[in-house]
């Protein structure tokens, strides 16, 4: 899929603050822990580089973003779960925010989580996405920062990842491999958005 154009379109501080438009479409958002590089790979998605805000301070994401893409379909940003340096307040806050955004939102065509890949699997991605499979969320998983990889280490991590999810899983969900820095995983994402896209709103 090509991207013609892409924009931001408002941000809401909850999901029914989200966009009521009369017209159906498709909305894919992304989530992971604080830090992942969400909003840097939507940036990469779009093709443009301040589009969703990005810091090497973990915890820049705290609303709920849409950006409107090809005039007809959105792509979500969401804040970051997990990020320990936040007051429990705020860190529950968010969590519940996304919680209900994911659970009531549907709009939302799938989910891409995203898995920081130089790290072994972590108790609080592999227990959100246990959560997404017993609310029955379709949602994809996106390995991100391929680039801070060795050669030989990418697929080696990306295989122990999911062996570690076999273990819960009887099967996987899709799987991408990414890097924003490079453009990694771009057309392999953005061809896959585009089947959803063809899907029956
Ligand atoms: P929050 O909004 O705080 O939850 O973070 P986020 O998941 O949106 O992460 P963000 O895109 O802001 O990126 C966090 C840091 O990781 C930034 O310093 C990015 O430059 C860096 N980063 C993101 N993606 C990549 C990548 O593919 N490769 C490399 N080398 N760095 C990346
Ligand atoms: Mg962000």
């Amino acid at each position: 899929m090509i991207v013609n154009s892409a924009r931001f379109h408002i941000s809401s501080p909850c999901a029914s603050k989200c966009p009521q438009d009369a017209q159906p479409h498709h909305e894919y958002a992304f989530i992971g822990r604080s830090n992942v590089g969400k909003s840097s790979l939507i940036n990469m998605l779009l093709g443009q580089n301040d589009l969703a805000k990005t810091s090497s301070t973990p915890g820049k994401t705290m609303l709920i973003n849409y950006f409107l893409v090809n005039d007809s379909w959105y792509i979500v940003d969401l804040p970051g779960y997990g990020y320990a340096q936040r007051s429990k307040d705020d860190r529950m806050r968010l969590e519940a925010m996304i919680k209900d955004y994911i659970l009531n939102r549907v709009q939302m065509t799938n989910l891409f989580v995203l898995i920081d890949s130089r790290h072994k699997p972590q108790a609080i991605d592999l227990e959100f996405m246990q959560w997404l499979g017993e609310n029955e969320i379709p949602f994809a998983i996106v390995f991100t920062k391929l680039d801070k990889l060795k050669a030989g280490e990418k697929k080696k991590n990306i295989s122990r990842y999911c062996e570690e999810l076999l273990a819960y899983w009887e099967e996987l969900p899709p799987i991408f491999a990414t890097s924003s820095s490079n453009k990694i995983g771009r057309d392999a994402l953005l061809d896959y958005i585009d089947e959803l896209n063809r899907l029956p709103l």
